[in-house]
């Protein structure tokens, strides 16, 4: 795993083949920095979301842009200004609009082949957040999203760091081909083929005598899976002390972007990212033996979506 740095220069002159190298990268388990980045707010608009939480809007917590129905929620919508979180939604919409066009052609080789996910607002100091072990963002882990498996598309995530001048730190890990096998079969089963398919929160929320309150989410074998390494990598105190891990810094007013579904990663610190999500069809990776699903596929002897 290594930070691969993209100079404006290369952003000049974008073919088949630098994209394609630049998707093989990011499949390989690298991070692509942007130390500037090719996807800026105007400084009103930086400025507008660095002040949120000072401001009365009521808008400073959990804020998701969901394009597929140009809405944002956040537990904070329903008290907030009317004014600001009007802004809020031109302003997360622009952006999840800019990063998808760059991307269109920066990734050519994905051109159709992604669904566009939820992009997000991050107002939070993320050092000291006190949150349930399984949401905590400053353990390593790789990404699963409960409520909305992928059947094996790949989770990309690109981000701008909006803070004036402090960095966002994380910490990444070895990738999941080198991962996986020190964690299954021992510490977690290996995934079960179609016909062994978990039936989802559906049937937990019926053990847990929740009825009919969880939608029915049908989650592959590989989803299962990838829930429970998310939470295994989590939980595991060993691998998150003793763990091979690597520190990157993330510059102000820098995009980086980065296969969270096979880098393990923690934030340690930082306030004000933005974040947009894809999920890339699993057909459209140029390596995808170096993928989750083909990394599991292999190890089980098994399709598993
Ligand atoms: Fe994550």
């Amino acid at each position: 795993m290594s930070v691969v740095t993209i100079t404006p220069d290369q952003l000049q002159t974008i073919d088949i083949s630098a994209a394609t190298l630049w998707c093989r990268q990011l499949e390989e388990g690298n991070i692509l920095l942007f130390p500037e980045t090719p996807v800026p707010l105007p400084e009103a608009d930086t400025h507008f979301l660095r002040t949120l939480e000072q401001s009365s809007s009521g808008l400073h917590k959990n804020l998701a842009y969901k394009p597929a129905l140009d809405r944002v929620s956040g537990a904070d919508m329903k008290h907030a200004d009317a004014a600001a979180a009007a802004r809020l939604h031109v302003i997360l919409r622009r952006y999840s609009q800019d990063v998808t066009g760059f991307l269109t052609r920066f990734l050519l080789p994905y051109h159709a082949q992604w669904q566009l996910d939820y992009a997000s607002f991050r107002p939070q100091e993320e050092r000291g957040r006190d949150l349930p072990l399984r949401r905590r963002n400053d353990l390593m882990h790789t990404d699963a999203f409960p409520t909305r498996p992928t059947h094996g598309a790949r989770i990309l995530r690109f981000f701008n760091n909006l803070h004036a001048t402090r960095t966002r730190d994380w910490i990444t890990g070895e990738p999941f081909a080198k991962l996986a096998p020190q964690f299954a079969p021992q510490k977690i089963p290996m995934p079960t083929p179609p016909g062994g398919v978990a039936r989802g929160v559906q049937s937990l929320g019926r053990a847990l005598g929740l009825g009919r309150a969880l939608p029915a989410v049908k989650r592959s074998a590989y989803d299962s899976f990838m829930m429970r390494f998310h939470n295994l990598l989590k939980e595991d105190a060993g691998y998150q002390a003793h763990g091979w891990r690597e520190a990157s810094f993330f510059p102000p007013g820098s995009s980086w972007m980065v296969y969270t579904d096979m880098v393990p990663h923690a934030v340690l610190a930082g306030q004000f990212a933005l974040e947009q999500t894809f999920l890339v069809a699993p057909q459209a990776m140029v390596a995808p033996e170096h993928s989750p699903l083909g990394v599991l596929e292999r190890m089980s002897g098994a399709r598993l979506v």
